[in-house]
């Protein structure tokens, strides 16, 4: 599957203008649908924290739980400001009405000048020490409370580290699964380097979301409500100048927040198409190099580097603008408060509030001990309505990630209704076919039969036919037209045509990497789509067109065609590959490290060493597309005979543009425009001296 990306990609560079890095299909390319545009998706985040909630049901909770705890503190001050400053107040009151009883005339005289009296012969200690036992009580309790606090915002804080680091895991470990099981056709229409950007960018946007966003809205959700209900507990007037004020606040951030957001989802996009030319380019460094491009390629990329400048910038200087703009509007409110209640305090106007309504104490006045403790509030009040409009642009780019995630996590998976199973058989000497788990180099297809219960076992052997078919990767784009292959067991079969006439295609359709729209294909009788495509693809080796190697050892490289093969057995396939010549040159022999899909190797060999891969798999059926094509004719004389080895009873599918190669093919099929024109053995189409002939002694060439 790993080759055939590579060899989309290398269609991509063939089709597109060189550099655009343009998706071959129609399509927007990538993952980003495109929903969401700009406003807050609440649904995927209503999902995202469903997941969060499934991959942890009891540290999600109670981390909440602490969060809450921690918000409910911070409410405390308040009630504990208001409650000391009205027990001292109180005291005053009553030092006040005992001096009146002690000194009656200065009493009125300080009352006439407007004054307060306190006279010197009451006990002035007492009412202290009265009002300092209450006050030292409530300071006890706010310490008990704030210990609390601590301990329990540093358990959040870890239970954070861990739910937001095994849920980014766990996210990425979905979304590898599914990207394993999509088609190959998805990877067609989909650029590489945006579907890298999901596992990056898109999931850190993520973590911002669950370490910090949701923590933050719960615990500026919390105090803003709470310290909401105590002002409306206190005064009704001064919670509606409040009020009045957060209403500008929030119209204020709903203006710069919307605008932000929009270009957080765009910066996120920007940053995906970015990503997705950078990975093109590096995979065509030669190309580029050859035609000199590197000026227009630095060009292209200069201009999505600007696009993701704007987007990014915009989005910023929108966030970057609301902060001071709330906290300003946040300090004008504070002023408004403190000279809307100075003015209710000295005209002594009724007050109504909660505290009055729900415990029948009545309107009152508005009093010192409402005044000062609503300032504080007001301070807290506007800061957590801020952190809460700051939180929007985390919101919005986590949205516009999470839908791209929920994307790749959405697409749909290559289907697979097979039911009939590959196992390793026992063969009897009457034939019988006996299911066994050891490997004893004899298959048969399991079929169960559900009507009746009972199951049958068909040996594997090889036979491949195809009839009728017809195949279009891109609706109304026809490549194959009523193709018909038989394929008896052990024989070599070999398509030659001109580029693009459909050779790869027919192997394609046979491992099922795209479905034909009309036809049959059966495998020993069966028809392919009830076998299982696991178990179908493990019965075919497949040397591709574009070998890909994958980072490791020559011999982890060789051993990934049979994960559980020794490495004698690895070392066997190679020689029969013809490999192990150049493997035993090279500076570490077999334990050469391969990087960058065999970089440091030449084509040939990279050839060599996917033949010996296949080798080592011992596929009861094999596909050669080009498998020596960039092998040079004295060494693919050698690797002949290896082949000619590996192919000995095994029904083979080859692909070469080297005619020599095929001659010995007990069948050979010329494909024209998809299109089987000719077929017959090498002798039967030389006698016959149509196309093939034609084409093999030179006189011909098929367009
Ligand atoms: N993934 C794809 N999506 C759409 N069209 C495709 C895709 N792959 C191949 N094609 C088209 O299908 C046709 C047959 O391609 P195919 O790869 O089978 O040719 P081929 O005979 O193997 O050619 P070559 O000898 O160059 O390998 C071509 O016209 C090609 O443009
Ligand atoms: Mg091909």
């Amino acid at each position: 599957m790993a080759k055939d990306l590579s060899e989309r990609q290398m269609t991509k560079d063939e089709k597109t203008a060189p550099g655009t890095g343009e998706p071959l299909s129609g399509e927007a390319g990538g993952p980003p649908s495109g929903k969401g545009k700009g406003r807050l998706d609440f649904s995927v985040l209503g999902r995202v924290f469903r997941m969060l909630l499934r991959v942890y049901p009891k540290l999600v909770p109670l981390t909440a739980f602490c969060i809450l705890f921690c918000a409910c503190c911070s409410v405390l001050p308040a009630v504990f400001q208001q409650k000391a400053i009205a027990r001292i107040d109180a005291e005053l009151k009553a030092e006040a009405a005992e001096s009146a009883i002690a000194e009656p005339e200065a009493a009125a005289a300080a009352e006439a000048e407007g004054t307060e009296f306190i006279s010197d012969r009451i006990d002035l200690g007492a009412h202290w020490s009265a009002a300092s036992k209450d006050i030292v009580r409530l300071v006890l309790v706010l310490i008990g409370f704030y210990l609390l606090s601590i301990i329990s915002s540093t358990a959040y804080r870890l239970l954070l580290a861990e739910i937001t680091q095994g849920f980014l895991s766990d996210t990425r470990k979905k979304m590898f699964d599914r990207m394993q099981n999509l088609p190959i056709s998805y990877f067609d229409t989909h650029r590489h380097g945006d579907i890298m950007s999901v596992y990056t960018n898109d999931i850190d946007t993520l973590r911002e979301l669950v370490s910090q966003a949701f923590p933050q809205m719960l615990t500026s959700g919390v105090i803003v409500t709470g310290v909401f209900f105590v002002m409306l507990w206190y005064s009704v007037w001064l919670a509606a100048v409040v009020v009045i004020g957060v209403a500008l606040m929030l119209t204020v951030s709903k203006k710069f927040g919307g605008g932000s957001a929009k270009y957080f989802v765009r910066q996120q996009k920007s940053l995906g198409k970015a990503e997705g030319f950078i990975q093109e380019m590096m995979n065509g460094q030669k190309v580029v190099k050859v035609f000199t491009h590197e000026k227009k390629c630095t060009d292209d990329f200069k201009k999505l580097n600007e696009e993701l400048y704007n987007d990014s910038r915009r989005a910023h200087a929108y966030a970057n603008i609301l902060a001071p703009v709330i906290m300003n509007i946040g300090n004008i409110l504070y002023v408004v408060i403190a000279t809307v209640g100075g003015a209710l305090l000295l005209i002594k106007t009724p007050n109504p509030s909660l505290q009055g309504l729900l415990r029948g104490t009545g309107i009152g006045v508005v009093t010192i001990d409402i005044v000062v403790p609503f300032l504080n509030m007001t301070k807290q009040f506007t800061g957590n309505v801020n952190q809460l409009a700051q939180q929007v642009n985390a919101i919005a780019m986590a949205s516009a990630g999470a839908r791209r995630i929920f994307d790749l996590l959405d697409a749909e998976p290559e289907s697979d209704e097979g039911y009939v199973t590959l196992v390793n058989a026992k063969i009897g000497d009457d034939g019988s076919v006996t299911e066994c788990e050891e490997r004893t180099g004899h298959w048969a297809w399991k079929h169960p039969h559900r009507a009746e219960g009972t199951v049958t076992y068909t040996p594997l052997k090889g036979d491949v036919r195809l009839t009728g078919v017809d195949f279009a990767y891109v609706p109304g784009k026809q490549v194959l037209y009523d193709v018909s292959v038989f394929a008896e067991p052990g024989q070599k079969v070999a398509f030659v045509g001109a580029t693009g006439a459909g050779k790869t295609t027919i192997t394609n359709l046979i491992n099922r990497f795209y479905d034909i729209a009309d036809g049959k294909i059966r495998y020993d009788g069966i028809n392919i789509n009830k076998i299982r495509k696991s178990d179908l693809r493990r019965s075919l080796g497949i040397v591709l067109q574009d070998t890909n190697l994958f980072t490791g050892t020559v011999m982890d490289n060789i051993r990934y065609g049979r994960l559980d093969a020794t490495d004698e057995e690895c070392v066997t396939a190679a020689k029969l590959a013809g490999a192990d010549d150049f493997i035993s040159r090279l500076p570490d022999g077999y334990s050469t490290e391969l990087t960058n899909n065999g970089a440091n190797l030449s084509q040939g060999q990279r050839q060599l060493i996917a033949i010996a891969r296949c080798a080592v798999a011992d596929p009861p059926v094999m596909i050669l597309d080009e498998a020596t094509s960039s092998i040079d004719t004295r060494t693919e004389s050698i690797v002949q005979s290896g082949m000619d080895k590996l192919m000995e009873g095994r029904t083979t599918f080859v692909i070469a543009h080297r005619l020599s190669t095929v001659r010995n093919a007990d069948v050979i099929m010329v494909l024209d425009h998809g299109r089987i024109i000719e077929r017959g053995s090498h002798e039967k189409l030389i006698a016959e001296q149509g196309v093939y002939y034609k084409l093999y002694t030179g006189a011909f060439e098929l367009e």
